[in-house]
């Protein structure tokens, strides 16, 4: 303890509260797992109001834990009780959150990334001492299904409606007819929502991570196969072709070793007019701007995933997935871009267009 420094006990009070309230969010992320598994939320949503053994019978459990699930529920405030009904009930807000999957803001799936953060703790506790990498592909398989299902929501209320729009020109090329990449394309999801909008243009979404681009490839014909779209497996520095109209990164340029290295090869892909979309986690450019709700998740994410992600890769150059606008600007730069700017941002994203 720092000598000379006595504890105040009216700020122990509200720390220790905050500390409670972390505890009881860091246990309840498993519960919100078990509810979407089971469709505990999708089914109590159609319901309204019911009483533990009505959702207990209509969703296939036993009683006893659906009770126990619905007291945590009702204490986390993801659904509403009635103590003088004696029912459980989600309200709208509270729908579009954890329960209906095509809602903009369905982050229910956030907790399967979560729990790959404490599934596979041992392994960066571990590289934090030997200072070495843990890859992407390392961890546990919910991380890839988890970052799928979660960012699929945002992209689906934004790329096609606002991100692609922001970009210079970039509506009328894909409309008319483009060549696209998806580079790190993890499970496809942007992909294949690139795809099924603009059915003149062709997409290849690339990941070095197979069992990704294998799940990529299973959602596409789950998405009814379209023509215009296939998935390969190859690292960014090394993903072919050339003459695109288009290459994009979705939240992964920063999980690379080297994103000087993948940046400049996609500038080679491109043609002279051609342009690359970066999206990252929004951040700001100093860190004291990042100490809020969103700055300590993808820093948390970062620490876990993204840098020993990063770190396992050639260069191992780490951005971080705070690295905010004017560092990847840096590596923009760097990597021969001339025409960089911020094309659009949401709380969660910026999206940066970068010309040749
Ligand atoms: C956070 S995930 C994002 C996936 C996807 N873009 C999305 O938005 O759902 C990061 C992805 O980057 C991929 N990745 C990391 N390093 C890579 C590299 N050097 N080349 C290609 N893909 C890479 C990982 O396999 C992973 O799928």
């Amino acid at each position: 303890m720092e000598a000379g420094r006595a504890v105040d006990p009216q700020k122990l009070e509200p720390f220790m509260g905050k500390m409670v309230g972390d505890m009881g969010a860091a246990l309840s992320g498993s519960l919100v797992i078990t509810g979407v598994k089971l469709g505990l939320y999708k089914t109590l949503a159609e319901m309204g109001p019911a009483r533990p053994h009505e959702l207990a019978e209509r969703a296939g459990i036993s009683t006893r834990y659906a009770r126990e699930w619905l007291s945590a529920q009702a204490a986390s405030g993801f659904v509403d009780y009635d103590e003088a009904a004696g029912t459980f009930a989600m309200n709208p807000e509270q729908t579009m959150a954890l329960a209906d999957e095509d809602s903009p803001v369905y982050v229910a799936p956030a907790f399967e990334v979560i729990a790959c953060a404490y599934i596979d703790e041992p392994k960066v506790t571990r590289a934090f001492q030997t200072g070495e990498g843990v890859g992407w592909h390392e961890h546990h398989e919910c991380l890839f299904r988890g970052t799928e299902r979660f960012f699929r929501p945002g992209y689906r209320a934004h790329l096609v409606a606002s991100w692609l729009p922001a970009l210079d020109g970039a509506m009328e090329k894909l409309e008319a007819g483009a060549k696209v990449a998806d580079i790190g394309c993890g499970c496809g999801a942007s992909t294949i929502i690139m795809a099924q909008a603009f059915p003149n243009s062709r997409f290849v979404g690339f990941d070095y991570h197979d069992a990704s681009i294998e799940r990529a490839r299973e959602a596409a014909r789950e998405a009814g196969d379209p023509a215009n779209l296939r998935f390969e497996i190859a690292k960014a520095k090394e993903a072919p072709g050339e003459g695109y109209d288009l290459v994009a990164c979705f939240d992964c340029l920063h999980d690379m070793g080297d994103p000087v290295g993948a940046a400049r090869h996609i500038r080679s892909m491109l043609r002279p007019d051609g342009l690359f979309m970066l999206v990252e986690p929004f951040a700001n450019d100093r860190l004291a701007d990042n100490l809020n709700p969103v700055g300590r998740m993808y820093y948390s994410a970062s620490t876990m995933v993204c840098t020993p992600g990063s770190l396992a890769q050639e260069v191992g150059l780490a951005l971080g997935a705070q690295a905010g606008e004017a560092r990847l600007a840096e590596v923009l730069t760097e990597a021969g871009f001339r025409r960089i700017r911020r094309a659009a941002e949401t709380p969660f994203n910026l999206v940066i267009e970068a010309r040749p």
